[in-house]
């Protein structure tokens, strides 16, 4: 396979992506990795699914984190390091940090470093007063949270949007017990989590009329056709959005609409009619289940907040 790119990193990033486009489609039960929806088209779909009235969980978080940020800045405290795992563009942050009792610093974590150096940029300038301390990082991975220049009381992991919800639960279990030791004993999780709801809102949320969400999932296979030089003939791929009941987890799901074969490098992957191809999990939880799985991650619920409908809550967790 010969890929040309512009340098080693990016090289690197593609054979990664060959790599894991192989694998998943190599599988009895098709998969792709839903993180590769997100390159700038996809960012801008998803920013567009933000917006659509059937897609409730930005809004209600938004409108959640907006009534109860008094509360939350009081509960996370003075003087605290907020760390935010995949920041993107920190739009939920700027509420966040404005409320925040003399937060001690903002370390953004997000693996677009272009994006992260702009958005880091322009938030020291909204800020002068918190350091801001991006760091370009899969967070995932291992990284090290840096030291701001005032020490502070605790540190405080943010990670809003119910992108937890993306995990699956092992992961997410593992992911949270690897933010009870990046918190440490004395500091904090502020996570914001979808709750399991009416299944009808549910698969509006993930079937939109306009379609929008149809075009972020097919974003995969076009992403594969540019960066990969894939051969999808995305006509002959639908979106559909299932709700499974025995995980609790909509599922999002590309259905070959008639056999055939797609090359990719060179790789030939067959598709029967109606054969489909996994790509996004996006788990709903009770509180209660919620709670479980901290727990077993070594983490406490010690405040929830929810909307007025039960949609959505923020949780505050600390070590066990
Ligand atoms: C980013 N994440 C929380 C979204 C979700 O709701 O699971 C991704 C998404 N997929 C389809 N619509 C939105």
């Amino acid at each position: 396979m010969t890929i040309s790119t512009t340098t080693p990193e990016a090289e690197a990033a593609l054979h990664t992506m060959l790599t894991d486009v192989v694998a998943g489609l190599s599988q009895r039960r098709k998969t792709l990795p839903s993180k590769y929806f997100y390159d700038e088209r996809g960012s801008k779909l998803f920013d567009d699914i933000c917006e659509l009235d059937e897609y409730y969980v930005t809004r209600t978080e938004s409108a959640l984190m907006q009534k109860q940020v008094g509360d939350i800045a009081d509960v996370v405290g003075p003087k605290a390091l907020l760390v935010e795992y995949g920041s993107g563009s920190s739009s939920k942050t700027r509420l966040l940090l404005s409320n925040l009792i003399e937060p001690a610093g903002y370390v953004p974590i997000d693996i677009s470093g272009d994006y992260l150096s702009r958005v880091g940029h322009s938030l020291q300038a909204e800020f002068p007063h918190i350091e801001v301390m991006p760091v370009v990082a899969d967070f995932t991975e291992s990284f090290d949270v840096p030291s701001p220049t005032t020490k502070e009381s605790r540190r405080v992991i943010y990670f809003p949007g119910s992108t937890i919800g993306n995990f699956p639960r092992e992961d997410a279990k593992g992911l949270l017990a690897g933010m009870a030791e990046k918190a440490g004993a004395e500091g904090g999780v502020l996570i914001g989590v979808d709750l399991d709801k009416d299944r009808d809102v549910l698969r509006a949320a993930y079937n939109d009329s306009a379609g929008v969400t149809a075009e972020f999932n097919l974003n995969v296979l076009k992403r594969i056709n540019d960066e990969l030089g894939g051969r999808f003939d995305l006509s002959k791929f639908r979106h559909e959005a299932v709700f499974n009941d025995n995980q609790s987890c909509i599922e999002m799901h590309l259905i070959s609409t008639e056999r055939q074969a797609v090359n990719v490098c060179e790789y030939s992957f067959e598709f029967e009619e109606n054969e489909t191809v996994l790509t996004e999990y996006s788990h709903k939880y009770t509180i209660g289940a919620f709670g479980e799985m901290a727990n077993e991650a070594g983490l406490n619920v010690k405040n929830v907040w929810t909307d007025a409908n039960d949609m959505f809550a923020v949780m505050y967790l600390e070590q066990a």
